[in-house]
């Protein structure tokens, strides 16, 4: 194939980016995202902060612009993220609000954005986040005002909005076994248990190199058991800076890795990078030192993780 698009396609799975608004109107970064990925994620403008600022004012004009791409790059929208403690407007997070008027709140962003949006999005990640390294549930203001139903009311809330989108629990340390996905695990089987309309798990994938989960696979497989579909969702693999083309050729590798491992798993439906250049990511940002994490240098030039991803496809 000529690009991770035709490659996927012919698998019938989706490679896809995230966007950031502010970066297509630079046309070499324009025309990868056109042609290289047949779903897109808004990086930013489809959070909370960006729809909602404040109460009842809903902006929703850059996330129309991602969708608008999406259609004339003929690409799907894998929609980002409904209920999040972090980009959170402070209206929400330190409202005061009680349990029933922040869960009214919640409710009404879910099916404000959901309604919007219906008939374009195909899949939300309906939460965000919400679990603790050890597996417990996250103190966010939704879990200490609403209590932990607030999980099942958002997903039934989303159901409600727009019944044909996937409605995904996404959430980042939980790709390999260990306490975090156990807890991710519990908490969607108890949720299908009491018939939570919940379609997919979403696996962040923010990757360290030399450092990819030898249980990935597996963890996927025991989710794709519950019957949900398992995504891999915001990928990157982060070097320390500088890095080697040593380095660059085993980030190769274990792009490729990633990439099989969604393959080899049915109810995995395809792969999203957080970000396709190393100029654009997040990464170096967030993680001071670390860098080069995606898949095409600062130029836009692809650099072996591409040709990894592509020969793994
Ligand atoms: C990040 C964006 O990439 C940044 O531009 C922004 O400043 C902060 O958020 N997990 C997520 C994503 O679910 O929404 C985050 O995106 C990265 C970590």
């Amino acid at each position: 194939a000529a690009t991770l698009r035709e490659a996927a396609d012919a698998k019938g799975k989706f490679i896809g980016t995230a966007v950031a608004d502010h970066r297509l109107s630079d046309s070499r970064y324009n025309n990868i995202a056109a042609n290289e990925f047949n779903s897109v994620t808004a990086e930013n403008v489809m959070k909370w902060d960006s729809i909602q600022p404040s109460r009842g004012s809903f902006n929703f004009a850059a996330g129309d612009r991602l969708v608008d791409f999406a259609q004339a790059n003929g690409q799907q929208v894998y929609g980002h993220t409904l209920v999040w403690h972090s980009q959170l407007p402070s209206w929400v997070s330190n409202g005061g609000f009680n349990a029933t008027e922040l869960n009214t709140i919640m409710t009404t962003h879910i099916t404000e954005v959901m309604n919007h949006y219906e008939g374009d999005v195909e899949y939300w990640d309906v939460v965000n986040e919400v679990f603790n390294e050890d597996g417990t549930l996250r103190q966010s203001v939704f879990q200490q005002t609403i209590g932990q139903s607030y999980i099942a009311n958002a997903f039934r809330a989303a159901d409600a909005a727009d019944p044909n989108a996937k409605l995904c629990i996404n959430d980042y340390n939980v790709e390999g076994d260990n306490a975090k996905s156990d807890g991710l695990y519990n908490l969607v089987q108890s949720l299908l248990g009491q018939g939570v309309p919940i379609d997919c798990v979403g696996l962040q994938s923010h990757f360290i190199l030399d450092q990819i989960p030898s249980t990935l696979q597996a963890n996927m497989q025991r989710f794709a058991a519950l019957g949900l579909e398992v995504n891999i969702t915001e990928l990157d693999i982060r070097i320390n800076m500088p890095a080697d083309s040593a380095e660059l050729q085993r980030q190769a590798t274990q792009f490729g890795n990633v990439v099989s491992a969604c393959l080899a798993v049915s109810a995995c439906q395809g792969v999203t990078v957080w970000g396709f250049g190393d100029a654009d990511s997040w990464v170096p940002g967030v993680f001071p030192g670390q860098g080069a994490a995606c898949l095409y240098d600062d130029n836009y030039n692809a650099k072996p993780s591409y040709n990894g991803v592509l020969t793994a496809l």
